[in-house]
């Protein structure tokens, strides 16, 4: 049965959807079966999987959202999960920020995506969710549905700023919906370990939190590999398989399944 992870922080530009992309490649290189859910209006991560037009999908995850909410049926599974290269994936589109305003209004619907994704379990080892930069109503269907979540964090961004306000939704997330709900631990995402400045952001991450939430012993290198594989639509480890964002990634996949 699939666990499920959200990739979460309420920054953009932190490295959420690179990592799901590319986690999502290194634990599918690993043998494992993997789903990713592109969570996010902004439709990143199914552009990463090559989808040039995600607005012209048929079904994409506005759309399941929508039924759920309407308390339909949902279609068969065949009919929404994509695959690229050996990684299944549910698109997104822009009609995901209408969703994100109707579940504002709706009452309970934190389960939503739950309940999408709860019978797809039995098919992979892992779900990934991709998460949109806010700790709006999107990110907290994410949360209560996920059993762990990551946190990624761009240490030059001083990305630590807001972190407790994430932590305090965690939280309640765990308090009041979704129990089993774990920081799985922070990513560090785009170090660029040659700059003192780096070390030094590192260590201050390590200081304030490794006591509250685990710091990966893996993090991830600056490389500009990483934009241009995205520009290829590949993971960095196709694009580039020496890289070594695409080295620390596939770490950082091995890191985490041994949790
Ligand atoms: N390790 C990395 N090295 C260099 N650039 C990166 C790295 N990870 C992500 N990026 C770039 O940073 C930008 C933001 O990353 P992204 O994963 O889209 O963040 P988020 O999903 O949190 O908004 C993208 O342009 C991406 O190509
Ligand atoms: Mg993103």
């Amino acid at each position: 049965m699939a666990q499920i992870i959200a990739i979460a922080n309420q920054k953009g530009g932190v490295g959420k959807t690179t990592t799901t992309l590319n986690l999502a490649y290194s634990l599918h290189n690993m043998g494992l079966k993997v789903l990713t859910v592109d969570f996010d209006s902004q439709a990143n991560l199914t552009t990463c999987f090559g989808v040039e037009a995600p607005n012209e999908i048929e079904t994409n995850i506005a759309d399941l959202m929508m039924l759920m909410m309407d308390e339909k049926e949902l279609p068969e599974p065949k009919s929404y999960v994509l695959s690229h290269d050996g990684v299944d994936f549910i698109p997104s589109s822009i009609s995901l920020s209408v969703i994100d305003a109707k579940l504002r209004l709706e009452m309970g619907a934190e389960q939503m995506l739950a309940g999408i994704l709860e019978p797809l379990r039995d098919e992979y080892d892992y779900i990934l969710i991709d998460t949109c930069p806010s700790l709006g109503s999107l990110t907290i269907n994410a949360l209560a549905a996920a059993d762990k979540v990551i946190i990624t964090v761009n240490p030059q961004l001083l990305a630590m700023m807001g972190l407790q306000d994430f932590m305090k939704t965690v939280k309640k997330i765990k308090k009041r919906i979704n129990t089993k709900l774990e920081v799985s631990g922070i990513l560090l995402t785009m170090c660029d370990s040659r700059t003192n400045l780096c070390k030094i952001l590192k260590e201050q991450v390590y200081d304030e939190y490794n006591k509250v939430v685990p710091v990966f012993k893996t993090s991830i290198p600056a490389t500009i590999k990483v934009g241009e594989s995205i520009y290829y639509g590949m993971s960095i480890q196709q694009y580039s398989p020496k890289a070594t964002a695409g080295i620390a990634y596939r770490e950082f996949a091995k890191e985490l399944v041994a949790l």
